[in-house]
């Protein structure tokens, strides 16, 4: 099965955009762990995950480069949100800050799915590295479900917000 090229142009855009937003995500709650909140172990625990998300963002660079793929213009604008999110998330607490990476990933594994249904064998190493950045977002959501994300009472309006707000960024990303 061969790939339209427009069509993996929309995949690695929205990939370049989706995963230097987690890196921004992280940032503005590590940002909120190094003034307002104090918790070693959960600043341990997403600075890990960080390092992942920089690895899936190089990819993704890379591949824009390689292939001459403009970038989404929406990047200063989904920069800002992430800290936003990610700082905002955190000063909520822990709960509210796993919940963020959980809602987040929740949606980008469904995301990859649908690419990797799509990939065909003419695209066997880009469909061989989402498979794996898929995984390591399972990965990633299952550890904040350890660290006490929850969808219990309020917490599940935040899920809805931040899952409706990521399928616009992944659908805006796409096209422009
Ligand atoms: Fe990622
Ligand atoms: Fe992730």
């Amino acid at each position: 099965m061969k790939n339209s090229k427009n069509k993996i142009e929309e995949f690695i855009r929205v990939d370049h955009a989706g995963e230097r937003g987690a890196v921004k995500i992280y940032e503005g709650q590590l940002l909120a762990l190094n003034t307002i909140i104090k918790d070693e172990s959960l600043k341990k625990t997403i600075e890990e995950m960080k390092i992942h998300e920089k690895e899936h963002c190089e990819f993704f660079e890379n591949e824009i480069k390689k292939r001459k793929i403009r970038p989404t213009k929406f990047l200063p604008l989904w920069d800002l949100l992430g800290v936003g999110l990610g700082f905002g998330s955190t000063i909520l607490g822990k709960k509210a800050a796993m919940l963020c990476t959980a809602s987040v990933e929740e949606v980008i594994d469904k995301h990859y799915q649908s690419q990797i249904n799509q990939l065909g064998s003419d695209e066997k190493n880009l469909k061989k590295k989402i498979i794996k950045f898929r995984e390591d977002e399972l990965h990633h959501k299952d550890i904040a479900y350890e660290k006490g994300a929850t969808k219990k009472g309020l917490y599940s309006i935040m899920d809805k917000v931040i899952k409706t707000g990521s399928k616009i960024a992944i659908r805006i990303s796409e096209k422009i």
